[in-house]
C-alpha cells in the first residue's frame, strides 16, 4: 500500500549537559547534571510520525560504535523501521549540547556516520519508494544526496516535507521541486534574507518566499507560533501555553506529525494545528524523543483545548 513514510536524514547520538557556565580555555570544569539520549533531526522526525502510528522507515547511517546499536535499537523502540538504515565503519554522528542556566545552548556536531550517506543508498530504495507516499528530509547529512532524493522523488507520486535545518545553500530549483517547505525563524531569516522575528515580518516573508517558490511553506517562531501559507492565503497559528520545560525537538515534532497528517491527504491548515499540538506536548517533557506523543495524547490534548 502507499502509505509509507521515509525519512532521510541524520541519527545523533545527544550527550546534553547543563552546566553553570562554559570552561576556559585550559580549565576542566564539572558539570552538574548530564543527560544521553537519541537525537537527530531525522531520527527525531521518523519517531514523531511512528509514535502517532504512521509506518516509518528511517534512511540514515550510523557507525560501529556501541552508539549506533543505541541509535537503531532507540529507533526500534518507538517504531520507526530500520531496513534502510546503514551500518558503516567509524563513529555515530554525536550532538554535544551545553545547556546554561539561563537557558543559553552552545552546541557542536560530530558529522561521524551521517555523512557518509551517499547516492548509492538513495538508489537501495526503488523497490520501498513504490509504496512511499510522503518523504521527509532535513539538512544534516550531504546536500548532494538530499538534492538527488528531492530530484527523484519529484518525478514520482510522493509528497516531499523538506525541513531546511540547519540553514545551508539549496538550489532554488530543488526548494521548488518540494511540496512543503519548514523552518524556524533563525533559517527563514536565512532563506529570505531578511530579519523574521516576529509574526508580521513573518507573515510579510512567507507570502514573498511563497510566491517565488511555489511551495507550500511553514515559518515555526518557537513560542509564538507558527505561520502557513499554501500560496493563496496566509494562518496564523499561535502555540498553546503550555508549561514549557526544554524546547528541543519543538520543530521536529511538528515537521514529524505534519508527515503523519500528509500521509491522511490532511488539508494543509488543518495539518499546522494538530503539529502544534503536538509540538506543544513535547516542550512540556524533558527530551526530544520521549517527550513526544502518541496519538492517543494528542486527542486528548485537543479536546482540553477546544
Ligand atoms: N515554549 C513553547 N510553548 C508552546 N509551544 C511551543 C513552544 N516552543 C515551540 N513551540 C511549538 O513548536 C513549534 C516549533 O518550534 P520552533 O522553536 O519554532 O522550532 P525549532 O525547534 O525547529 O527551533 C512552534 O511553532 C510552536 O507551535
Ligand atoms: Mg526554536
Amino acid at each position: 500500500m502507499k502509505d509509507k513514510i521515509l525519512v532521510i536524514g541524520s541519527l545523533n547520538y545527544d550527550i546534553i549537559l547543563k552546566q553553570k557556565r562554559l570552561p576556559q580555555a585550559g580549565e576542566t570544569y564539572a558539570v552538574d547534571a548530564a543527560m544521553f539520549c537519541g537525537g537527530g533531526k531525522g531520527a527525531n522526525q521518523a519517531v514523531q510520525s511512528a509514535k502517532l502510528g504512521a509506518d516509518v522507515y528511517m534512511v540514515g547511517a550510523v557507525g560501529t560504535d556501541a552508539m549506533g546499536t543505541y541509535l537503531r535499537e532507540t529507533l526500534l523502540k518507538y517504531g520507526v523501521k530500520d531496513k534502510y538504515l546503514k551500518i558503516t565503519e567509524g563513529e555515530s554522528g554525536v550532538g554535544i549540547v551545553n545547556c546554561l542556566e539561563d537557558g543559553t545552548v552552545f552546541a557542536n556536531i560530530v558529522k561521524g556516520a551521517n555523512y557518509k550517506m551517499n547516492q548509492a543508498d538513495i538508489d537501495k530504495l526503488d523497490e520501498v519508494l513504490k509504496n512511499t507516499k510522503v518523504i521527509i528530509l532535513q539538512l544534516e547529512i550531504p546536500v548532494a544526496v538530499v538534492e538527488y532524493v528531492i530530484e527523484k522523488a519529484s518525478k514520482m507520486e510522493i509528497k516531499i516535507i523538506l525541513n531546511a535545518a540547519p540553514a545551508i545553500p539549496v538550489s532554488e530549483d530543488i526548494i521548488k521541486k518540494c511540496d512543503y517547505f519548514v523552518v524556524n525563524e533563525i533559517e527563514s531569516s536565512y532563506y529570505c534574507n531578511r530579519n523574521i522575528d516576529n509574526v508580521e515580518t513573518a507573515k510579510e516573508a512567507i507570502m514573498e518566499f511563497c510566491e517565488k517558490y511555489k511551495v507550500n511553506s511553514v515559518f515555526t517562531l518557537g513560542k509564538d507560533g507558527a505561520v502557513v501559507c499554501d500560496g493563496r492565503e496566509v494562518q496564523y497559528f499561535p502555540s498553546y501555553k503550555v508549561n514549557a520545560v526544554e524546547t528541543t525537538g519543538a520543530g521536529d515534532s511538528f515537521v514529524g506529525a505534519l508527515g503523519y497528517c500528509m500521509i491522511y491527504d490532511m488539508d494543509l491548515f488543518q495539518a499546522a494545528k494538530f503539529a502544534t499540538c503536538c509540538s506543544a506536548l513535547t516542550v512540556c517533557g524533558i527530551g526530544a524523543q520521549p517527550a513526544m506523543p502518541t496519538l492517543e495524547e494528542v486527542k486528548n490534548f485537543e479536546t482540553m483545548h477546544d
